[in-house]
């Protein structure tokens, strides 16, 4: 297993390009299955996840060819040959989910098998299953597998309320709405940018939406999609991740690609802590305003509330900061595993349930560490920008699966970051 490592190394420069967002390139791909014409998909992100979507949809008959080095995806799905959605691929990764609404939707079948437990929590799917159900779906539970029918072959439109907001279990009712018989309804709807970014795809394969980024989705079903070609929004966390940079070591970045509508509930929390946050023609250009960052309280939400996927990284910087912060996490159950790796490198950190108290030390050192889950490693490789000597960040494959390139991206800027590789 490769490890990644850090030497700190003082303030940082330069320009960091974002890539194409992971989250809505794991939503858009699977709308493949809805039309029998080509999808192509551009600004796609190079990584793993991706990679493991593609093998999934390719398992279902799907054609997926990456072009351009991964940044075009070319998909499609004359038909689907195979319904069945096996437990090998889906275990790998939760999002794999998202291919069940649309076979639903386009032929009235489909077997899936449940993602399982992860590492930041329990994580059910039962409001993908409710929502479905919904449309009429008739589902049954067996062998650890969804099995789904729509009786006589085509799901009906809804009304329904999701009783807690989700992106996953949106954007599933959402592509299997496009094809419904009827209007569906979709409240307390989840607003993130990805959901946008969806429903914008879905629009130019034909698809009739309203509402998406409101907490109201209304879809009028239509009995065929056709093909597009959609460019996938940014990454948000990626530019939210690289936008702590200069917070964490000081200097100053221009994050290429990245807008405030992204990530505006994280620019408040860093302008409060001293960041200064400008957009320019080409981005967004961060630096520390003077000094030590100051210690703030952070909450994380639906959006556009503060972004879970941002609270480790955050808590890296916090770490660093004058006084004491409290990060309250809301999302997931178990989102701090990173806080006792931090702890490793001489943050000062208290634990209790979903909330973490961060009183800041003037340095971090650096020391051996472990990745946990995805956001958790990249929290520590910034930590390691800050800290005095050497960070050897293992297990960086969760890393590799929603970061592309980010040796080169902090290399670039003059960090000290290299990859070694095991075995
Ligand atoms: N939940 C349920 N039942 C469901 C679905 C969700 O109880 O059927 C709960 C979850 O357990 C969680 C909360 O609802 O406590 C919110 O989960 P949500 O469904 O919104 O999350 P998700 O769709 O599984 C996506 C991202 C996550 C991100 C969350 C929250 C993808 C592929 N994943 O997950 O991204 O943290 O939304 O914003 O879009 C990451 O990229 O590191 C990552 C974990």
């Amino acid at each position: 297993m490769d490890s990644i490592l850090v030497k700190g190394n003082g303030p940082l420069k330069g320009e960091i390009p974002i890539a194409g967002a992971k989250n809505a390139c794991l939503t858009l791909m699977p709308a493949t299955l809805l039309s029998e014409e080509p999808l192509t998909l551009t600004n796609a992100p190079r990584l793993s996840d991706i990679a493991t979507m593609t093998q999934l949809l390719q398992s279902l008959g799907a054609e997926v060819a990456a072009l351009q080095d991964g940044l075009v995806l070319a998909l499609s799905s004359h038909a689907i040959d195979n319904h069945r959605a096996d437990y090998d691929i889906v275990r790998k990764m939760r999002a794999s989910i998202l291919v069940l609404g649309p076979m639903l939707a386009r032929d009235g079948h489909a077997v899936v098998s449940l993602p399982g437990g992860c590492a930041i929590g329990a994580r059910p799917v039962d409001l993908h299953l409710k929502a479905l159900e919904a449309m009429g779906a008739d589902l049954d539970l067996r062998d650890g597998y969804v099995h789904a029918k729509a009786p006589g072959g085509r799901l009906k439109g809804a009304v329904f309320e999701f009783p807690l907001v989700s992106v996953g279990a949106t954007e599933n009712a959402l592509l299997a709405a496009t094809l419904a018989k009827g209007t569906t309804v979709l409240k307390n709807a989840a607003r993130e940018p990805e959901i946008v970014d969806l429903a914008r795809c879905l629009r130019r394969m034909g698809a009739q939406i309203e509402g998406e980024g409101s907490g109201t989705i209304t879809i009028q079903g239509v009995d065929r999609l056709h093909g597009a070609t959609h460019p996938v929004v940014t990454d948000r966390i990626e530019l939210g991740t690289y936008m702590l940079v200069p917070a964490i070591a000081g200097g100053e970045v221009e994050c290429l690609g990245g807008r405030l509508e992204l990530v505006g509930a994280f620019a408040e929390k860093l302008d409060a802590a001293g960041v200064s946050v400008t957009e320019t023609a080409r981005g967004l250009k961060v630096s520390r305003k003077n000094g030590r960052v100051r210690a703030v309280d952070v909450t994380t939400e639906p959006f556009p509330g503060f972004p879970t996927d941002l609270q480790a990284q955050m808590m890296a910087l916090l770490c660093t900061a004058e006084g004491t912060s409290v990060l309250e996490e809301k999302i997931f159950e178990n989102r701090f595993m990173h806080a006792p790796e931090l702890m490793r490198m001489g943050a000062r950190i208290d634990v209790r349930g979903g909330t973490a108290t961060v009183t800041g030390v003037e340095k971090l050192r650096g020391a051996p560490v472990m990745a946990t889950d995805l956001r958790a490693s990249v929290s520590l490789i910034l930590a390691g920008l800050a800290a005095e000597g050497e960070t050897v960040v293992s297990r960086v494959y969760h890393l590799d699966r929603g970061y592309e390139r980010v040796e080169e991206k902090l290399s670039a800027c003059g960090a000290r970051i290299e990859r070694i590789r095991g075995n």
